[in-house]
């Protein structure tokens, strides 16, 4: 029998419709729109409206994939939710969103990677689906970063928004779908992007919140340091195990942190502009919605065959790529 591989089948998304731009960063902290777009390449990001948690995102993007392919969702055998920002603590977004998109045969979890979370979550699907155990998974990155960045902190408001993307994953026998992984962690990566109380190390109490410790933290210009180098690592060693030029690859997908950080990627691996697939500059930094949001918007490009290489670098930290081979034409 041929090797199952788990291959992308359909693709959606979910975003916002407010738009928060950079001359609106502007008057809220000291910031200003040249800066943004050249330390960043951000122009704006969507926001979702407050009271509404990340599973209105992610309900959004899946009944999109079922409702465009005319899927059954009780035919859906498992949902991930890759977020940080799930609609509560002490409960899975994940079984929500199957609730609500009626995937009453599947089951789920969250899956908390940060900016790789969605990357994890290929790798995890896959793996499933490899060995034979289910046959259609909902992945879906998503996050409602708006509701942990503090709008008067200008390290991390104007590079976070709002969004959610998502994939099924489904086997396929002819060779199309993830070939490889490289995927890593360290664990030093929480003293330079975390947020600190509202775990069990530090429940939330009133001098928590006064100390504005619920919100998210970066110590941006050493995860800059680490994404260059995790990133483009991750890159040039998935190429080489899989002996591939930068002429074979077809497209770069990379996690939208940070414009300079994927050309550095880029240039590591000699991957020309136009085989660099970006939307940063619409939607900012969605944390684990960046690549399914980048697969969403370029899915008419994509083509059967394509070699892609996903890479990613978040809080954690957390870092990979992987190689996939596109499986279908839309
Ligand atoms: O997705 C998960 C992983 N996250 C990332 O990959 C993000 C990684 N980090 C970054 O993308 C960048 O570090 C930032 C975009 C957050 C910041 O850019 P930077 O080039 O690293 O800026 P910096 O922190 O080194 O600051 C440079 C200067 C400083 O001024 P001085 O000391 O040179 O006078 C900052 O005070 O820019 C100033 N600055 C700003 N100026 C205007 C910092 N933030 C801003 C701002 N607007 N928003």
């Amino acid at each position: 029998m041929k090797k199952i591989h788990a291959s992308i089948t359909a693709v959606g998304s979910y975003l916002p419709e407010q738009v928060l731009s950079n001359n609106d960063l502007e008057k809220m902290v000291d910031t200003n729109n040249e800066w943004i777009i050249t330390r960043t390449g951000i122009k704006e990001r969507r926001i979702l409206n407050k009271g509404i948690g990340v599973s209105f995102m992610a309900i959004q993007a899946a009944k999109s994939i079922l409702e465009n392919k005319n899927i059954n969702p009780l035919e859906i055998d498992m949902v991930i939710v890759a977020t940080i920002t799930p609609d509560m603590h002490a409960t899975a977004t994940a079984a929500y969103v199957a609730s609500e998109i009626g995937a009453n045969n599947a089951f789920g979890y969250d899956l908390n990677a940060a900016c790789s979370g969605f990357l994890f979550g290929m790798s995890t699907a896959s793996a499933y689906i490899e060995s034979g155990r289910y046959k259609k998974i909902l992945l879906i990155g998503a996050d409602k970063m708006s509701s942990i960045v503090d709008y008067t902190d200008r390290n991390t408001c104007i590079i976070f928004g709002d969004g959610a993307g998502v994939v099924l994953l489904e086997p396929n026998q002819q060779g199309m779908g993830v070939q490889d992984e490289y995927l890593r962690t360290n664990g030093i990566g929480r003293n330079f992007l975390r947020i600190e109380s509202g775990g069990s190390q530090m429940p939330t109490n009133l001098e928590t919140v006064k100390n504005k410790k619920h919100f998210i933290y970066q110590d941006g210009q050493n995860v800059f340091k680490h994404a260059v180098s995790k990133m483009a690592d991750a890159s040039e060693e998935i190429m080489k195990r899989n002996s591939l030029t930068n002429i074979d690859v077809n497209y770069l997908i990379a996690h939208q942190a940070n414009k300079r950080i994927i050309d550095a990627t880029a240039t590591r691996m000699g991957i020309v502009d136009d085989k660099v697939l970006m939307n940063i500059e619409s939607y900012g930094n969605t944390t684990a919605a960046t690549i399914p949001l980048i697969l969403s918007d370029y899915e008419s490009k994509l083509k059967k065959e394509d070699k892609i290489i996903f890479a990613a670098f978040g809080a954690g930290f957390t870092w990979g790529a992987m190689y996939l081979k596109w499986g279908y034409n839309s």
